[in-house]
């Protein structure tokens, strides 16, 4: 066991990935404070800002909560972007960016000049999508064929393998120029989305991973073991960063390191 700010956590080895594993909850939800507080400061210190794109879905939920109370982060110059959202209006029960406005945003003191949603109300898809990605490429002073170096993506697994949303099998996965697109999910996931691309998360500084819960096991065993797995959470694999798969003992019930 590793122990680091009273946390205790294991760490499963598979090379290039920092894979920890959470006996408590809590332990889990402080490493994240603790790791967002550390990425934060330095960013700032190094480069006057910190970016990070969240992602929705439910598992970072108490995350963000317990971040939104979090003492003497660098707020005034943290910039929130999206990871990906649904595209409903910000009220829609399924917005992503409702979900961290309501557990987030709307409980911090941070300018709203830092916070960059994605605009998915009179606006068709596609526009959206190459609107998010002028905003991307605006805020990091960066032309056509150049990649942000976000400090921060936090992503979600869902139990098909799928991240941000980019879903299994498809075209989006082969994206190879655009930073931001808009993709009509298949099968059981309602609502057309935009998204950031692989480009944009595999340039970023550092990828946390959050998976919690039996429900999410064998993904997450298939994505960390299979050699060639056509999972799009298997295509995240960063140029340069860091990259952290941060597990509950459930999530985890099924790895062993040995595979
Ligand atoms: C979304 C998320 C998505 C999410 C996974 C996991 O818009 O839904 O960005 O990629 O992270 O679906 O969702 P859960 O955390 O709800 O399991």
């Amino acid at each position: 066991m590793v122990d680091i700010m009273n946390q205790t956590y294991s760490i499963v080895p598979y090379p290039g990935k920092e894979v920890l594993v959470f006996n408590q909850p809590e332990h889990l939800l402080d490493f994240l404070i603790h790791t967002w507080r550390t990425l934060a400061e330095e960013a700032v210190a190094d480069r006057g800002f910190f970016s990070a794109a969240l992602s929705g879905g439910s598992t970072p939920v108490k995350f963000y909560r317990k971040l939104a109370h979090a003492e003497s982060l660098p707020w005034d110059k943290t910039h929130i972007f999206m990871v990906d959202e649904r595209f409903v209006p910000f009220d829609h029960r399924d917005s992503n960016y409702c979900m961290i406005n309501e557990t987030l945003l709307s409980n911090i003191n941070i300018p709203s000049q830092n916070i960059h949603p994605v605009v998915t109300s009179d606006i068709r898809a596609e526009d959206s999508a190459a609107g998010y990605e002028k905003k991307i490429m605006s805020f990091f002073h960066i032309t056509e064929g150049e990649v942000p170096v976000f400090d921060l993506i936090l992503l979600g697994i869902g139990e098909d393998g799928h991240t941000a949303s980019l879903f299994p099998e498809s075209d989006v996965l082969k994206e190879s120029l655009h930073l931001a697109v808009n993709t009509a999910p298949s099968g059981s996931h309602s609502h057309e989305r935009i998204t950031i691309t692989l480009p944009a998360i595999n340039n970023a500084g550092n990828i946390l991973f959050i998976a919690t819960g039996g429900g999410k096991a064998h993904i997450v065993r298939e994505i960390l073991t299979s050699r060639n797995s056509t999972l799009p959470a298997a295509f995240v694999s960063p140029l340069r960063g860091r990259l952290y798969f941060i597990l509950d003992k459930e999530a985890a019930s099924l790895l062993t390191g040995k595979e």
